[in-house]
């Protein structure tokens, strides 16, 4: 009997999360400290799946899985192989909806276990596509950017529907990520700014900071990437998606010397992001852990 796995990381938004969805630009970045490993086991009939979720037959899968059977029964059709005689594990150590692209992670895990499993190579475009497929089901209107950054394992400046390039970020800085611990609904999120009355103007501003932060990484200016960061921040709040714990997360930063902070993916819960010269992320580490942070990570912007 084969066993085969696939693994996958994280992401997290620098720029443009919500205005992405309205064709604007954005800057994401691959995020390897929480990896999320697919096991597939052939067994004697059915198919299980375990998970944080529910562990039991596919079949029975509550509807937070839909996302997962999808993408199941497309690569099992893809691959030619009968649906029965899987064992699926999936352990994620990725916080789930906290702005981690965690569903598109499992995605890509999961495909890749499959496509080992058989021994066929999976190029990145259908990889893409097969995680687009999944992430339509958890919210309806996805733009991609998970997907596309998780799949390339690589800093990108993405505009939707448009060729995705790969950027080298290169600052002595660090990028302090701080886990509110508060799970939010990215689809209740895109929700909230659809409904929003002031949705084209902040989206116009928020468009326009991503472009001005792009900018800013060609020209290794941290000052101003900061202050846009924490613009887009404001224009994020305007829009309806923060929340009080993030608000206090990014003044905190603000106040230890973060040269500027802002939410990262949906909002309403899950991360802030912070940019910080070396010498002063421990003050601002140690800061967010004051006012309750649940994780706090440091990704070096040297090495992205
Ligand atoms: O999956 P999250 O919570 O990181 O958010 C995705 C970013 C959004 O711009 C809010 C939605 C999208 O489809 O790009």
């Amino acid at each position: 009997m084969k066993v085969s796995q696939g693994k996958s990381n994280a992401k997290i938004i620098l720029m443009g999360e919500h205005s992405v969805v309205y064709g604007k630009s954005a800057i994401s970045l691959p995020f390897f400290a929480a990896e999320v490993t697919a096991k597939v086991e052939e067994v004697s009939e059915g198919v299980e799946i375990i998970s944080d979720y529910f562990s039991g037959p596919l079949d029975e899968a509550p509807s937070i899985l839909n996302g997962v059977k999808e993408l199941i029964d497309t690569v099992l059709k893809r691959l030619d192989m009968k649906s029965s005689g899987l064992k699926i594990t999936l352990d994620s150590k990725i916080p789930a909806q906290r702005g981690f692209g965690s569903s598109a992670a499992v995605s890509v895990a999961l495909s890749k276990a499959l496509y080992n499993l058989v021994g066929q190579t999976l190029e990145p475009t259908a990889l893409r596509e097969l995680v687009e497929k999944a992430e339509k089901i958890h919210h309806e209107n996805p733009s991609g950017l998970d997907g596309d950054t998780i799949v390339s394992q690589q800093a990108i400046y993405f505009i939707k529907n448009k060729n995705t390039s790969n950027i080298k970020i290169n600052m002595d800085l660090d990028l302090i990520v701080g886990d509110t611990g508060n799970p939010a609904s990215t689809k209740t999120a895109v929700q909230t700014v659809y409904n929003n009355e002031n949705r084209d103007s902040e989206i116009e501003k928020l468009g326009q900071l991503s472009q001005a932060v792009f900018l800013n990484i060609k020209n290794q200016d941290s000052i101003l990437m900061g202050k846009n960061m924490t613009q887009a921040h404001q224009s994020l709040k305007a829009l309806g998606v923060s929340s009080d714990e993030l608000d206090e997360f990014v003044d905190v930063a603000i106040e230890s010397g973060a040269l500027g902070a802002k939410l990262s993916g949906g909002g309403l819960g899950g991360c802030m992001i912070a940019l910080s010269e070396k010498n002063k992320s421990q003050l601002i580490v140690d800061a967010l852990k004051k006012q309750g942070a649940d994780t706090i990570w440091i990704l070096d912007l040297k090495e992205i």
